[in-house]
């Protein structure tokens, strides 16, 4: 398949400030032009094809949320296991309506403050909605992205777009127009290249179809931030290995091995200046025995640095070829440090040293 590649990064935000340095007209010649390429890429969606686009978390693989034989394509595409569901994305907050019929209090509060952005809410599925979405579920995750291209495609489609990470299922997520072109070209009928993803790490999933809040999957957008909002404790599952229970996971995608760079990977997790000496020691040894070894060691307090480069940093590493990459935790007392470690532990199947 040949894939349209559209860069219409001239969308963004930063652009239309800094328009008056070069006219308004040119940027709005600039903007009309991208527009022209995401109606094509919207036109794409509406028949059932797949786009690749930026969203402000990660870049997703999106088809007509409706249309239950593109969303199967989305699975062959990234080579996904079909029982893990996918999240729907909206233009506008009101075309929640049309995929779920629960929208409480909570709800409208959470969506006030925190869309569009990061933020994932798990609720009742409406009857239409495919169960091939929802991968099975009678529940339906549900996003209002935090992107200008992202939001104008879904408009423009006139219809919610699901969308998993645009990656080949097994790689990192990407958060660059360039990785999306490295796993899917070919594959797909669209890729739109727009900024930079500015999170870095998937959004935040909240389970609101029980009692308790349930954060599935941990992301910037934290418990306190969640609680501070709805006046409600939250729960948040744990960063365990699922792929060791039997247990039927409450996310299903935290079932599968994920974000796996090519290399060998192992986290060191301990007192700085322990981790430190620890990495140096195993790179030497492993240098020694003749194999590549990359470190990913981030400031001590960066959580939404660490969040930004962790996944790129992943595929930067896996382009040089190395055989073993040293990580060093973060500590997950702090709510972005543990969304972080999230991925790391899963990046690194688990394996991990304490020092
Ligand atoms: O930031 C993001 O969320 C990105 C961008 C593209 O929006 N999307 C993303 O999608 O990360 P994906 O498919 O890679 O991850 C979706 C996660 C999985 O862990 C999945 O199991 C969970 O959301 N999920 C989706 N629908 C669910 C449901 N109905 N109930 C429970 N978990 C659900
Ligand atoms: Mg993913």
């Amino acid at each position: 398949m040949e894939t349209k590649i559209f860069d219409v990064k001239k969308m963004n935000n930063e652009f239309l400030e800094e328009a008056y340095v070069y006219g308004v007209e040119t940027a709005q010649r600039d903007i009309e032009a991208a527009q022209k390429d995401i109606r094509i890429a919207a036109d794409v969606i509406k028949g059932g094809g797949l786009v690749a686009f930026p969203t402000e978390t990660v870049y997703g693989l999106g088809a007509d949320a409706f249309n239950a034989d593109a969303v199967k394509d989305v699975y062959k595409a990234k080579g996904r296991p079909s029982d893990n569901p996918m999240i729907v994305h909206i233009a506008r907050a009101s075309d929640m309506g049309q995929l779920t019929t629960t929208i409480s209090a909570d709800v409208v509060k959470l969506a006030d403050s925190f869309w569009p952005g990061p933020l994932t809410m798990v609720l009742p599925k409406k009857d239409d909605v495919p169960k091939t979405t929802t991968g099975g579920l009678d529940t339906v995750a549900i996003r209002l992205p935090d992107d200008p291209v992202a939001i104008e495609l879904i408009r423009m489609s006139e219809t919610p777009i699901a969308a998993p990470s645009a990656n080949l299922s097994g790689k990192p997520s990407p958060t660059k127009a360039e990785h999306v072109i490295a796993d899917l070209d070919g594959i797909i009928n669209v890729i739109l290249v727009g900024n930079d993803s500015r999170v870095g790490i998937e959004s935040t999933v909240l389970d609101l179809t029980a009692d308790q809040p349930v954060v599935l999957r941990p992301g910037i957008i934290t418990p306190d931030q969640i609680e501070a909002v709805i006046g409600k404790k939250v729960a948040v599952a744990g960063n365990t290995a699922m792929a060791d229970t039997d247990e039927a996971p409450k996310a299903p995608g935290m079932k599968y091995k994920h974000y796996s760079p090519e290399a060998e990977m192992l986290v060191v997790e301990g007192q700085r200046n322990k981790v430190e000496n620890e990495i140096q020691r195993l790179k030497k040894l492993n240098e020694g025995l003749g194999r590549k070894v990359g470190v990913i060691l981030f400031e001590e307090q960066a959580f939404i640095e660490a969040a930004h480069d962790f996944f790129a940093k992943l595929r930067e590493l896996d382009g040089q070829d190395v055989d073993l990459i040293l990580a060093g935790a973060l500590s997950d007392r702090d709510a972005v440090g543990f969304a972080v470690m999230n991925r790391m532990m899963k990046s690194a199947g688990y394996n991990i040293v304490k020092v």
